[in-house]
């Protein structure tokens, strides 16, 4: 049957780049359904809720969801469980996805956006595989007084062999698909949590013999990051270390506007959105780069709807109007969202 398409476009420029997105989906005459759905701040206005439970409803029955970003400066009095970006926590947490997929790749020509020297910079081709589901986010947490009459809180690092091994799973396939190289990130010098995962990710290797596995510190992780990125082919790690590391090598491939995701559950459905957020400061105004939701949603049509061909379409358009000069003010230019959007269907 037709595929169904949750769009959950959200607050900010959520909307705006999403339509980018749906506007090159549809011209690629593929066999789709879409139906939309509000979430976060624009869902609490017009429900009392950031996440309804009809978008719920939608996100479940859906085969992938396309997500913008939940966020609102108009909402940030409201207590927490009313917060906007409860939507996308609630949505991760229900649909058990525990695998995200940060890719980071520098597009030919934005060499001089990013931070790193341009030598560097052209080399980045990596993707971040980052379990989401566990570590010291949903570890038992905790505030007390100590027997120093102290004020003390805790968050508890653990994860389970099962957790560990699924989401290793996932780096040796997307390494495997890649150029065979993965690299597990871990503090296992420090860590009990670290030196289990190693462990089961040692484990794991033996089903993956073409791939290369090497285990790093996730202190030279960040250093090498930033030294020689494009020593990384295929990185796996835990929540908290995955966090930190995915937004670091977000700034090294130009723009937080070029970057998608994908947040995949053990079927191979996905929730799709670009890394940033609703970015009030320029929503409204044409200005956001709709590439990293255009790329969210290749990424849907690769993971999530076996539309390989298709995804390739895609990210090679957004390529081509790069090339061509295309560019949004994030990346230097001045061209408008709908201007992006329109080069990149262009060249399609
Ligand atoms: P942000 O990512 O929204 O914006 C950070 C900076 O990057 C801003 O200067 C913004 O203008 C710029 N920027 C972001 N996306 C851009 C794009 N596509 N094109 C051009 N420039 C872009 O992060 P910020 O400002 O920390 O958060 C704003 C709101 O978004 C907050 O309410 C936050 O909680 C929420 N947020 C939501 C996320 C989600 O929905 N998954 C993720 C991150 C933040
Ligand atoms: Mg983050």
């Amino acid at each position: 049957s037709t595929p169904l398409i949750a769009i959950l476009a959200g607050d900010g420029i959520g909307p705006e780049v999403t339509a980018e997105a749906r506007r090159v989906l549809d011209a690629l005459g593929l066999d789709l359904t879409f139906e939309e759905a509000l979430v976060g701040g624009a869902a609490y206005r017009a429900s009392g809720h950031p996440l309804p439970a009809a978008t719920l409803d939608l996100a479940r029955r859906a085969d992938a969801i396309l997500f913008g970003a939940v966020g609102d400066p108009a909402c940030d009095t409201l207590e927490r469980a009313l917060r906007p970006e409860q939507a996308i926590l609630g949505l991760r947490k229900e649909l058990r996805t525990f695998a995200n997929l940060r890719p980071a790749r520098i597009f030919e020509g934005l060499e001089d956006a990013s931070t790193l020297k341009p030598e560097v910079a052209r080399a980045i081709d990596l993707v971040i595989v980052r379990e989401l589901n566990g570590d010291v986010y949903f570890g038992e947490k905790g505030r007390r007084t100590n027997a120093a009459g102290l004020r003390e809180g805790h968050d508890l690092m653990r994860y389970d062999e099962d957790e560990v091994r699924r989401i290793a799973r996932v780096g040796f396939e997307t390494a495997a698909k890649r150029r065979g190289k993965l690299c597990s990130v871990d503090k296992a010098n420090v860590l009990e949590t670290s030196q289990l995962w190693r462990d089961v990710v040692i484990e794991v290797a033996a089903d993956y013999p073409t791939v290369e596995l090497t285990h790093m510190y996730v202190d030279n992780a960040a250093m090498q990051l930033v030294r020689n990125p494009g020593a990384f082919d295929t990185i796996v790690t835990g929540n908290l270390f995955g966090d930190i590391l995915s937004d670091q090598a977000s700034m090294c491939v130009g723009s937080i506007g070029m970057l998608p995701s994908a947040s995949m559950d053990a079927g191979g459905k996905g929730l799709y959105e670009p890394i940033h957020g609703s970015a009030p400061d320029i929503a409204g105004q044409g200005k956001a780069n709709p590439c990293a939701a255009i790329l969210s949603a290749a990424m849907m049509l690769r993971h999530s709807l076996g539309q390989a061909a298709a995804a390739d379409r895609v990210e090679a358009a957004v390529a081509a109007a790069l090339r061509a000069g295309v560019r949004t003010p994030d990346l230097g230019g001045d061209a408008s969202t709908r201007a992006m959007g329109d080069a990149v269907l262009a060249a399609l």
